[in-house]
């Protein structure tokens, strides 16, 4: 027994630490490191790819953390994607002036939002995206409250799209692994804490609140990735 049959959701010390303190900027830095690693970037460019058939005008990434993630799939979609207004809400965000200049720089107009997730989301009046996107997000919550947050972001939008841990031995192996590359302590606990809330098979899609009306396509992805999207087929 590996002990990752079922999910087991842990408080991440990130998510405890204040923005400024060093371990958490050390921390950012390192998963920055690790969403090269695991091919992030590549895998949800390639679900927006698909799952975007028009342009998007409007886009929502949740738990965005300072940003890099977005600006990295921004630089290879901003050619075709030249024209998008981009929220980026993170109850933490870490928004560097360079990397806002970057967004800039491609046409990305870039509204932060420091909120919580359910509280922004949930709003009345909270406003519509083309798409949503999460990376290394929705694993942080049990499931009441994942299905809670699946609910509020199918009425923002009819496109969700989601790169998360995989919980499977290879990359629960790997992130005890992390000391190879000098990563800190909170990295090294943060880690393995997420592959174990990670998720496998079609853990989010069973969550998902409509059963017709969307197209759902869940799996994995790569070595590391538990890949998400959402399509609405129908109004
Ligand atoms: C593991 S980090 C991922 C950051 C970014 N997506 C990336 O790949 O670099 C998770 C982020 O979720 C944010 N977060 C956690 N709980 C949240 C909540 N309830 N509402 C909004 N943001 C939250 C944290 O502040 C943190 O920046």
């Amino acid at each position: 027994m590996s002990g990752l049959q079922r999910r087991r959701v842990e408080p991440e010390i990130l998510d405890e630490l204040s923005p400024a303190d060093p371990r958490a900027v050390a921390s950012r830095r390192d998963l920055g490191r690790l969403n090269a690693l695991m091919l992030h970037r590549g895998i949800l460019v390639n679900l927006m790819r698909r799952h975007l058939t028009l342009p998007p005008r409007r886009i929502l990434e949740i738990g965005a953390g300072d940003g890099r993630f977005m600006l990295a799939a921004a630089r290879r979609l901003a050619k075709q994607w030249p024209d998008v207004d981009l929220v980026l809400l993170d109850r933490q965000p870490l928004v560097r002036p360079e990397t806002l200049q970057a967004f800039q720089r491609l046409g990305w107009r870039v509204q932060i939002v420091t909120a919580d997730v359910f509280d922004w989301t949930e709003a009345a009046g909270a406003p519509r995206f083309d798409a949503v996107t999460a990376n290394l997000f929705l694993h942080h919550f049990r499931e009441p409250a994942l299905a809670r947050l699946l609910r509020a972001l199918a009425a923002l939008s009819p496109t969700i799209l989601a790169t998360e841990p995989l919980r499977a031995p290879f990359p629960l192996f790997a992130s005890r692994m992390l000391w190879a590359i000098g990563a800190n302590d909170v990295t090294r606990n943060d880690a393995p804490a997420s592959v174990r809330a990670g998720f496998s098979g079609r853990d989010i899609s069973a969550l998902w609140p409509h059963e017709e009306g969307w197209r759902l396509e869940e799996g994995r992805r790569g070595l590391f990735t538990q890949g998400f999207a959402a399509r609405r087929i129908a109004r």
